[in-house]
């Protein structure tokens, strides 16, 4: 289970203060599936760097399974990073040189996990997202849909119990930003893994258990049918 507890992050600039979080409190369960909408500036991203330890707030405290991450050591923090989260973005994040199977098997490579292992573990993500047959293509040989299923791939090799996804559909189309979400939404209900999607689109936030809406670093929470 995630808990903030008043959660504060600003930034300094000049005389001015920005709260990109202000006093942000909130439970997320183990499985469940959350939606973060708001307008560009008022915090989305803060939040989730925030619950995936990519980030740290300014006060307040960060809980994940008990384990505190907002006093936690550098070492720590990459420890829960890459043992229990999977980041994936909007610009996809992949090397350009890399295959599919090397650009999946990169957290494997931090992890220091033998060749064979890696290629076995990279294999089973790909084949996970439907590219079983796309390996050795590299991201210039795969379509915009097909690159974000390898980014989904790189982050399962962990087997992470949270997926925060910044924008996973914002360089897509809606037909291939709806297979994303399914996929996505398909990961979350058969390996009860904590979806968290950052969205602008309306739509994918309808299917989330709970929505966070922020406002100028401010949330409110609406789940469904309340
Ligand atoms: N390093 C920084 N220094 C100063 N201000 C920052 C910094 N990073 C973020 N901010 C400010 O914090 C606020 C929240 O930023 P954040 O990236 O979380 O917004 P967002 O909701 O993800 O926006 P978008 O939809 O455009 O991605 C913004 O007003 C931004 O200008
Ligand atoms: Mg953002």
């Amino acid at each position: 289970m995630i808990k903030l507890n008043s959660v504060t992050k600003t930034y300094k600039l000049g005389d001015e203060t920005i709260y990109a979080l202000d006093n942000v409190n909130l439970e997320i369960e183990k499985g469940e599936f959350i939606a973060i909408i708001g307008p560009s500036g008022s915090g989305k991203s803060t939040l989730a760097n925030i619950i995936g330890g990519l980030d740290t707030p300014s006060s307040g405290e960060v809980l994940v399974d008990g384990q505190s991450l907002a006093k936690a050591k550098d070492k720590d923090l990459s420890r829960y990073r890459n043992k229990k989260v999977g980041f994936i973005f909007q610009s996809f994040n992949l090397q350009p040189n890399y295959t599919a199977l090397e650009n999946v098997e990169v957290p494997l490579m931090f992890a220091k996990v033998s060749e064979g292992k890696r290629k076995a573990k990279a294999l089973e993500c790909l084949k996970l997202v439907g590219l079983g047959d796309r390996t050795n293509h590299k991201p210039s040989q795969l379509s915009g849909g097909q690159r974000q299923r390898v980014s989904i791939a790189r982050a399962l090799t962990n087997d992470p119990e949270i997926i925060i996804a910044d924008e996973p559909t914002g360089n897509l189309d809606s037909k291939k930003g709806a297979e994303i979400v399914s996929l996505l939404k398909s990961l979350n209900k058969e390996k009860a893994l904590t979806l968290i999607i950052i969205t602008h689109n309306a739509s994918v936030a309808a299917e989330a258990d709970k929505i966070l809406s922020i406002q100028d670093g401010r949330v409110q929470e609406t789940r469904k049918g309340s």
